[in-house]
């Protein structure tokens, strides 16, 4: 009997076809919508390797669910859905997919703090519903972004990429981190700071952190009360590392001037969410590394680790090694 690999989510056929030569592969049919919770369950109770979505939740009762599951990766560089600790004691390998989304992820989220300073979205609605009556001195006019200061909270992988693309728009980069990174100070220029020095003096806040129990509710009002008037945030890591109604606060009564955001508290978010009847919030639906060429990379990477850990190799990525 092959090995059964469970997919929560539908691939494209030609990207799992080298894996059904070896394993029984099944997908969950939808593109669009999760696989439900029992069903979920349920495969975890039979599967040797799950491939997962960022929204899945894989706690202890799912990996707990059955004895063959040797194996789940993550379609994404974060794994806070993963309960790792859990994974270690049941013996079960957790990987994610570093790197291959680095560049894709860091160029949407340039895109995305040049949209918000720039307000691209809100000129294209103004367009199309035909309100341009004539060009005009201060017509949409929004914030410069070359030789502004950037702010980069979360100086992993995607951050450095983000200040590196900063470097092309001549800013001065200013980054909070864990730990210092020597290679980002002496290859980009950029400036270790405490987070409160990085609020207080950033043009653009840009929040790339990992979602942990630190970061959880890192941006308050009170964070931002202490931003320039002028600031623009930008998430697009995860969430919860934002207080919403916070933010909505903020951005209402002028704390700060704008926000780009990519991520929610809650995906998908409501359409009547209020941070969405904005015009000075661009808010997008996580789609940091959506390319196809990313995507397909990501989704190569996830087989190559179950491959790997099914066939008593070491995988790519291992999350708790
Ligand atoms: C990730 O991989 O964690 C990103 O959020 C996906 O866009």
């Amino acid at each position: 009997m092959k090995p059964y690999v469970f997919i929560t989510r539908k691939l494209p056929d030609e990207a799992v076809e080298k894996l059904r030569a070896k394993y029984d592969v099944k997908m969950w049919e939808k593109e669009d919508v999760g696989v439900p919770r029992s069903i979920l369950l349920e495969e975890a109770g039979r599967a040797d390797a799950l491939l997962t979505m960022l929204s899945d939740q894989i706690d202890e009762e799912l990996l707990s669910a059955g004895t063959r599951l040797k194996v789940v990766t993550n379609l994404a560089v974060g794994y806070d859905n993963v309960d790792v600790e859990a994974a270690t004691k049941h013996g079960i390998a957790i990987c994610n997919t570093p790197d291959v989304l680095t560049a894709a992820t860091a160029d949407l989220t340039f895109a995305l703090l040049m949209a918000t300073a720039r307000r691209i979205v809100e000129g294209a609605e103004f367009i199309k519903a035909g309100q341009w009556k004539s060009w005009s001195p201060l017509l949409l006019a929004g914030h410069d972004i070359h030789h502004k200061t950037i702010g980069i909270v979360g100086m992993g992988g995607i951050g450095s990429a983000v200040a590196k693309r900063a470097t092309g728009f001549e800013m001065e980069i200013l980054y909070h981190n864990r730990s210092r990174k020597n290679d980002v100070e002496m290859e980009l220029g950029a400036t270790y700071c405490s987070f409160e020095q990085l609020i207080e003096r950033s043009d653009f806040v840009v929040c790339l952190t990992p979602l942990t129990e630190e970061t959880k509710n890192l941006f308050t009002r009170d964070v931002f009360r202490r931003m320039k008037k002028t600031a623009i945030f930008i998430n697009a890591s995860r969430g919860p590392v934002v207080n919403e109604e916070d933010l909505y606060a903020a951005l209402v009564d002028g704390d700060i001037a704008a926000a780009g955001l990519d991520v929610f508290a809650k995906e998908p978010i409501d359409q009547t969410h209020p941070l969405l009847g904005l015009s000075n919030v661009v808010a997008i639906p996580h789609i940091g590394s959506a390319t196809v060429e990313t995507r397909l990379n990501m989704i190569q990477l996830c087989l190559d680790n179950i491959d790997a850990i099914l066939s008593g190799k070491e995988p790519k990525t291992l999350v708790n090694k």
